[in-house]
């Protein structure tokens, strides 16, 4: 009959006992049963057209696409999911792209933060929920990265990631500008009087030339970097431009690659391994790496339970300079940095301080992945003979009694000068109440003011915003200040700088001694040494907290509620402490 398919090729493959056995594939679950078991799961399927032989027992690959037009970062990944498919139909896999929660770092309120452990259960669940051999996880935005691989390592299922890749390097006036980082600069001149409005707007697409994530050595380029450290996404493909065309190919190499992951069960766990992350902490110092990559590697940790402490990123970074001379901590772009040769490059420089025996989703030796890197521009990657800073100035970890629990800051992107410091502070309970006074004209401060804003960590705010390295008051700005030590419970942008003290644990809400801090307060900073200290006396310390209540909680439903009442400090990433280790991606019930 015209219009009528021939005679249906191949029939599905077939398990007598209708469900996947040792060694099969876990999707044979649902289409390999005779009878209407199997009809249902395959039947519904082919209502999108595919023919018989998509069942006849090849791998089932899902794509996890975190596409949003309100996730501009991502707002490209359709097409990268288009390459991953054509890599996934060539190497004989079944490729089912699906959307997940997109977390778009701009637009989103309070901060896209509080959403992060959302996303990674809400990938984790699909993952686990459905007739899946293994997944593509398409990311980009600072925190879609991070949730997905969360996802992955409580969901044990094959998985390999593609990042949509960094924009090209902004460019305005004939200037490299960078995203986040000229924010910041942009801001401070415009609080000044040095810019005006209208070029901060004219700055504004300059800023933003192509599809793709922040271009500086922000949180997103950095957690690209680190899953490719981890071994979760090909060696070489963080760095490439979301709108160079290799970034189409190493999605399609992804699609590949993934049909064998499924094949042969090479699952997270076997990858996400303590080598794995002791590498990506050092390699985060190479690059002069986002401090949010200090919560999200102790999240993703936590999810494939490595036991991973704060302490250990100071410990394992010391013996690593900072090599890459990226915005915020130096002056070139991502752009640069792939042309230079990339996490390759680096890891390829770092040598002896890496271990190159670990194996990634490439499944060769890391030795055997950067034998032949090249650096092709050595004052964006230095040399270890040459770097941008010495061993030991990364991200550091502080103690004291202003941070029992910890807190840490990005040493490359502090003012030398201030890291050793001792000032009056001055106290702020809210982001607001901080940005009121910042502009008016007789606020109580100098350049040596140590300038405190609590109420920020993840459980006070919550979500634990990206407010640390907040804007300096007007008056201070107008007279020429550039720096000043600033003490919060928040995070910072990764493309932010400044000498800023971040992840104070236990947060000001959770009853720390940043909830007792005063006005006039001595506060000594010594990085050096790694210290922050409260000169107040223990007794009196004491006292105070012995006389600390905690503020009326928010009024929170539903997701929020469920936030407050369950994350973890910033010392222990910030997760959810029910969602802390794996699941498994055994096959569930079946309700047919
Ligand atoms: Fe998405 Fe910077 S806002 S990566």
């Amino acid at each position: 009959m015209p219009g009528e398919p021939a005679a249906e090729a191949a029939q599905p493959a077939t398990d007598p006992e209708g469900a996947g056995g040792p060694g099969r594939l876990r999707s044979a679950a649902w289409f390999a049963a005779r009878g209407r078991p199997g009809m249902i799961y395959r039947s519904w399927l082919r209502a999108e057209g595919f023919t018989p032989e998509v069942f006849d027992g090849r791998p089932v690959i899902g794509i996890a696409n975190s596409w949003s037009e309100l996730t501009p970062c991502n707002a490209h990944l359709r097409g990268v999911a288009e390459a991953v498919k054509r890599g996934v139909w060539q190497a004989g896999g079944f490729p089912l792209e699906f959307p997940t929660m997109s977390l778009g770092e701009t637009l989103m309120r309070p901060t896209a933060m509080l959403f992060r452990n959302l996303m990674a259960m809400e990938v984790e669940e699909t993952l686990r929920a459905n007739p899946l051999d293994g997944v593509v996880l398409l990311s980009g935005c600072d925190k879609t990265t991070p949730a997905m691989l969360m996802a992955a390592a409580s969901a044990d299922l094959p998985a390999i990631m593609v990042t949509g890749g960094p924009m090209l390097n902004g460019k305005f006036r004939g200037a490299d500008v960078g995203s986040g980082t000229h924010v910041w600069r942009f801001e401070a001149e415009l609080a000044a009087g040095r810019m005006t409005q209208e070029e901060c707007v004219a700055a504004e697409s300059g800023m933003a030339r192509s599809c793709g994530h922040c271009m500086t050595m922000g949180t997103a380029s950095t957690m690209a970097c680190l899953a490719e450290t981890l071994g979760m996404q090909l060696p070489g493909s963080a760095a490439w431009p979301a709108a160079d065309s290799r970034r189409l190919l190493t999605a399609q190499q992804a699609g590949q690659r993934i049909v064998s992951l499924a094949r042969d069960g090479i699952r997270p766990s076997q990858i996400l391994t303590r080598t794995a992350f002791e590498n990506a902490i050092r390699v985060n110092a190479a690059i002069g790496g986002s401090t949010n990559a200090v919560i999200h590697l102790l999240a993703i940790a936590g999810r494939a339970g490595v036991p991973l402490r704060l302490d250990d990123f100071d410990e394992l970074a010391r013996p690593v300079p900072t090599l890459v001379n990226l915005m915020p901590s130096g002056r070139y772009l991502m752009e640069d940095f792939c042309y230079a040769g990339g996490v390759p490059a680096v890891m390829r420089e770092l040598g002896d301080l890496l271990d190159t025996g670990h194996v990634g989703v490439a499944g060769r030796p890391l030795a055997a992945e950067i034998a032949g890197a090249r650096c092709w521009n050595d004052d964006v990657i230095r040399g270890r003979a040459d770097p941008l800073l010495p061993p030991g100035s990364g991200t550091a970890v502080l103690r004291g009694n202003l941070c029992p629990d910890g807190a840490v800051i990005k040493q490359s992107a502090a003012s030398p000068q201030l890291l050793r410091h001792r000032g009056r502070a001055l106290v702020f309970d809210s982001i607001e109440e901080y940005h009121a006074a910042a502009a008016s004209a007789d606020l109580p401060a100098d350049e040596t003011t140590v300038l405190i804003v609590r109420n920020a960590g993840p459980r006070g705010y919550p979500g634990m915003p990206e407010i640390g390295n907040f804007v300096l008051p007007r008056t201070l700005l107008e007279r020429g200040v550039t720096d000043m030590v600033r003490i919060s419970d928040a995070r910072m942008s990764g493309t932010g700088y400044g000498t800023v003290v971040l992840h104070v644990a236990p947060e000001a809400a959770a009853g720390g001694p940043l909830a007792v801090a005063r006005s006039g307060d001595p506060v000594a900073l010594d990085v050096p040494a790694r210290s922050l200290v409260l000169d107040i006396g223990g007794d009196e310390l004491a006292r105070r907290l012995a006389a600390w209540a905690p503020r009326p909680a928010g009024q929170h439903r539903g997701y929020a509620r469920l936030y407050v009442e369950h994350v973890l400090q910033a010392d222990r990433g910030a997760d959810l402490d029910f969602l802390v280790g794996s699941s498994g991606c055994d096959v569930p019930r079946d309700n047919h």
